[in-house]
């Protein structure tokens, strides 16, 4: 087994606000505030974040610190025959990958077009060959980073990424404070629209997309940490981080929105079409258009890059890193292909929709909770030093909430967010 650790505590931080802050930031959260009733979803996005995703992350963190091993490893030490169940976890982690890096693919893709050819809208620029070829490029930046050690791969990857997408991040911001439909962009976060138990659900499986917990890879990232880090107080900085990102984000792409008269809806939509129309039109778009996609293509890199160790660690219990991130590399390459294809020429589709959709939008959305549910269960039930570990990463005052929380509150919340899910409407 590789026993690598970060080089400090910043670096994990670092490294776990990477892979939470993602394309879910950018434009899945904004769309859910406008569609959801504006404020009021943010005040309950904000309460799942408290009540469900900040405690899940520091259970993920404590178990993934003690243990120091990979999921299946972890699963195996809590209980004998348990290994097995981490393949549910690995496998929506896997299929959330295999979408994920095509859509870095399209980051990269408009990325380079805004810079050397002229603009053009998902529906046609995805029917080009060489639309294709991003994606094979975006798996190459992950295999060259997985195969590299921790510390020169992943650690580096973020250094440079995180700071690069922040500095984009806040200068769009500071652009569009100054834009005049920075008014109608705030009226649309201000108005407080009535809580539905939807709009509630919606927000919850947001939360566990958006801080990347309850599948494990938080448990990953946080068994390379040494014995002595603090746990609660890192969680709750990547938990701050996480939401600051989501609602400065809206702040930078709303105003654009409604100064140049576009259509609020969200999705990749709003990315790669919508918001490139403004950047045309905008002073200075030549510039702000590849800055806006070189900080989407940040940001989904270090994400993927999260989702991908969380094989390599499960892989490397047999292999060295190098060999692990080529079967990780070709497993997720192959199971990219039906997304890949699903934006391409042969417009493969899957019930109706594309392929891409129908995980992204299906599968994921019914899994997530599930999983989790899963995980908690597993973790805060299962794992018979749950207490003794909570007690020494959490303040003494928060430690009988929290138990509470991990034990009961979270498993029935979940439970009844995916029976929903199934319940026909
Ligand atoms: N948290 C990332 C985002 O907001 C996505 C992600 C999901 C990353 C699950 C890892 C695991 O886009």
């Amino acid at each position: 087994m590789m026993d690598e650790k970060w080089s400090s505590r910043l670096m994990f931080i670092l490294a776990a606000i990477g892979s939470a802050v993602g394309l879910g930031n950018i434009w899945r959260f904004s769309y859910m505030a406008g569609e959801y009733g504006g404020g009021s979803f943010i005040i309950v996005y904000v309460l799942s974040v408290l009540l469900i995703g900040l405690p899940i992350m520091i259970l993920e963190f404590t178990a993934g610190r003690h243990f120091s091993c990979s999921l299946s490893q972890t699963f195996g030490k809590i209980g004998k025959g348990f290994a097995w169940i981490s393949a549910i976890p690995h496998l929506l982690n896997f299929i959330v990958l295999s979408y994920y890096v095509v859509v870095t693919g399209w980051t990269l893709a408009y990325l380079f077009s805004s810079v050397f050819v002229n603009y053009l809208p998902l529906a046609e620029y995805s029917q080009k060959y060489s639309f294709l070829v991003f994606t094979p490029i975006t798996l190459l930046f992950i295999f060259v980073i997985m195969r590299t050690s921790l510390r020169d791969g992943i650690e580096t990857a973020n250094k440079i990424l995180m700071p690069v997408f922040f500095i984009i991040l806040l200068v769009l911001v500071a652009y569009s404070l100054t834009l005049p439909g920075l008014g109608k962009a705030l009226a649309f976060y201000a108005n407080f629209g009535s809580i539905t138990a939807d709009s509630a659900m919606a927000a919850v499986t947001q939360t566990l997309f958006s801080l990347s917990v309850g599948a494990g890879i938080m448990l990953t990232y946080a068994s390379h940490l040494g014995k002595k880090e603090k746990l609660a107080s890192s969680a709750a900085i990547v938990a701050i981080a996480d939401t600051g990102v989501a609602l400065l984000a809206g702040i930078a792409i709303f105003p654009i929105v409604f100064t140049y008269g576009l259509n609020p809806a969200g999705g990749a939509t709003l990315a790669f079409d919508t918001l490139p129309l403004a950047f045309m039109q905008m002073p200075f778009g030549n510039v702000v258009m590849p800055a806006f996609f070189l900080l989407l293509f940040s940001v989904a890199l270090t994400s993927a890059i999260s989702m991908a160790e969380m094989m390599v660690a499960d892989i490397s219990q047999k292999n060295d890193r190098k060999t692990s991130a080529l079967y990780a590399t070709v497993a997720v390459a192959l199971a990219s292909i039906p997304s890949l294809l699903s934006y391409s020429f042969v417009n493969l589709k899957f019930a109706g929709i594309p392929v891409l959709d129908f995980l992204d939008g299906d599968i994921v959305v019914m899994a997530a909770p599930l999983v989790a549910l899963m995980l908690v269960t597993v973790l805060g039930w299962g794992w018979k030093g749950f207490e003794k570990e909570s007690k020494k990463a959490l303040p003494e005052m928060l430690f009988m909430p929290y138990v509470l929380l991990i034990r009961f509150f979270i498993p029935l919340a979940l439970l009844a967010l995916s029976l929903s899910r199934f319940t026909p409407k």
